[in-house]
């Protein structure tokens, strides 16, 4: 008999969030097919990035549960999150600014070494080895990425572009399952957003991809599904035409300088 993998990664079920007696999330389900890239969008404010912070395990729900892998996830520690197969990036850079290239991608990566920083405290014999491994794994994602040439280069001096690519960097070399972006495409250039699009769908199906952004044609054009929140709650999910047609969600857009999301293109385009 063989066994039938789950085709749902990660799956949210009626998660409620609240700050303060201030709901920011309620009732919030989805499933994140694996293989797949999952959007989620809506308005400033919507709660998308708490979203990020609760799968993280960075904010507590009220209620509500999260399954990765099938397992339940309860509130994992940031360590713990790479090493269930789960990586992030900020929204912002979230780099450390007076290090390397190198240095801060190495840093996404400390859980995947065999002694980790115990063992280079103590400078076990494994530890040297392991480095040079871990740095090697590192180069490969910055090559990969296309910024290898910066790799011994201090992060505060590079242009934005770049350093999103860090940070994208990062998240990647501990060779994360679920990969989740939040805003990666923000304050790029038309032709950087085209590449990250261009990089996103080479990661997938190994790696499969939740992300947040603004940018509708980046959005519409990459993602397999998505899921719209407006203040807190789901108002639509579905494939990128489904959500497009949506009156709900063309409604929640009214007004909004995102409102491309009514047709390709658009007023915007
Ligand atoms: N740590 C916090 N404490 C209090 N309120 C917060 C906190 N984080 C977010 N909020 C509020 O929660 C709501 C959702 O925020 P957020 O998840 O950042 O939305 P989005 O990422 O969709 O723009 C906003 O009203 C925001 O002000
Ligand atoms: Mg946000």
């Amino acid at each position: 008999m063989s066994v039938v993998e789950d085709p749902v990664l990660l799956r949210a079920e009626g998660l409620n969030v609240s700050f303060g007696g201030l709901e920011v999330l309620r009732r919030v389900s989805l499933e994140v097919r694996a293989g797949s890239v999952l959007g989620v969008i809506g308005p400033n404010g919507a709660g998308k990035t708490t979203l990020f912070n609760t799968i993280c395990g960075f904010v507590r729900p009220d209620a509500g549960t999260i399954t990765f892998g099938g397992q339940e996830l309860s509130r994992p520690r940031p360590e713990q999150l790479t090493r269930h197969g789960i990586a992030r990036t900020l929204q912002g850079l979230g780099l450390f600014a007076g290090l390397t290239v190198l240095d801060n991608v190495v840093a996404g990566a400390t859980h995947r070494s065999r002694t980790g920083f115990v063992g280079a405290l103590l400078a076990s014999p494994w530890a040297d080895r392991d480095e040079r491994r871990l740095a090697a794994r590192a180069r490969e994602v910055l090559r990969e990425l296309g910024i290898e040439g910066d790799a011994n280069r201090i992060c505060a001096g590079l242009p934005y572009g770049v350093r999103k690519r860090v940070a994208l960097a990062r998240a990647l070399v501990s060779e994360p399952r679920l990969l989740m972006l939040d805003e990666p495409a923000a304050g790029l250039s038309a032709s950087e957003v085209g590449e990250l699009a261009d990089i996103v769908r080479g990661l997938v199906p190994d790696t499969t991809v939740m992300l947040v952004e603004h940018h509708m044609d980046f959005v519409m054009n990459l993602c397999d599904r998505l899921v719209v929140l407006d203040f807190g709650e789901v108002i639509a999910r579905g494939t990128p035409a489904q959500v497009r047609a949506d009156p709900q969600v063309q409604r929640a857009y009214l007004g909004d300088p995102v409102a491309a999301v009514a047709g390709e293109g658009g007023a915007n385009a």
